[in-house]
């Protein structure tokens, strides 16, 4: 009897020791334990640099991304560019209805024009994410880095130009703030593209 139970144990043992070894294997060799997906998100969103704003805008959409580092990396990219489309809506509202003095109004239209380059680079990463797996693998991922990257110093050029112009302080709290949450998911995104970068390399 007890020695029964002990071969179960044993057999059991094995058996899961060549299911992890075979995990580990078909990961690249690394120490990737099955998980959730939402374990997933929440363990590839604590190397980024935002990971409380990382799993919020990445949870809803475990079902999608499942386990996948290419997912994950497509999913922030994807809304990393609705969130910036939608505050360059926002900011040319603002630029609209606010009188703001000459120097102001150019500050904004300068940050509005650093955004739209910034839309443009996102979505050109994006379909380069969606052309991944086909081919070049190489290539078309450090193009991915080169451009979701110079979407973030985009980002961050808008809000330098209207530091120290003579705009209202609450169209100025309102482009920080707005400009301030898409450049923090732009860099989870990048952090979350190199991730994948790297994942794959042994591939
Ligand atoms: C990204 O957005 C595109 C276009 O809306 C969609 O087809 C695709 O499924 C999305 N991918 C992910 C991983 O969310
Ligand atoms: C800021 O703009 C207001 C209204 O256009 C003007 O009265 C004020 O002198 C300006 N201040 C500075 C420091 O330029």
């Amino acid at each position: 009897m007890a020695t029964t139970f002990f071969n179960y144990s044993l057999q059991f043992l094995v058996l899961f020791l060549s299911l992890n070894s075979l995990i580990n294997v078909s990961l690249g060799g690394r120490q990737i334990e099955p998980t959730s997906n939402a374990e997933f998100i929440k363990k590839s969103c604590s190397s980024t640099t935002y990971p409380d704003l990382c799993c919020e805008t990445m949870l809803s959409q475990a079902s999608t991304i499942k386990t996948s580092p290419q997912l994950i990396a497509h999913a922030a990219l994807n809304v990393t560019l609705s969130d910036v489309k939608s505050a360059t809506e926002s900011l040319a509202k603002l630029s609209n209805s606010n009188r703001l003095p000459p120097r102001g109004a150019k500050a904004m239209q300068g940050c509005l024009n650093e955004l739209s380059d910034s839309v443009e680079e996102l979505r050109r990463s994006i379909s380069e994410m969606d052309k991944i797996k086909s081919s070049n693998f190489q290539k078309r991922i450090s193009d991915v880095r080169l451009w979701v990257g110079a979407a973030l110093t985009d980002e961050s050029t808008c809000t330098d130009g209207m530091e120290g112009e003579n705009i209202t302080s609450d169209a100025r709290t309102s482009v920080r703030s707005q400009i301030l949450t898409i450049s923090h998911l732009t860099s989870n995104a990048l952090a979350l593209v190199e991730d994948y970068a790297s994942l794959s390399r042994h591939g």
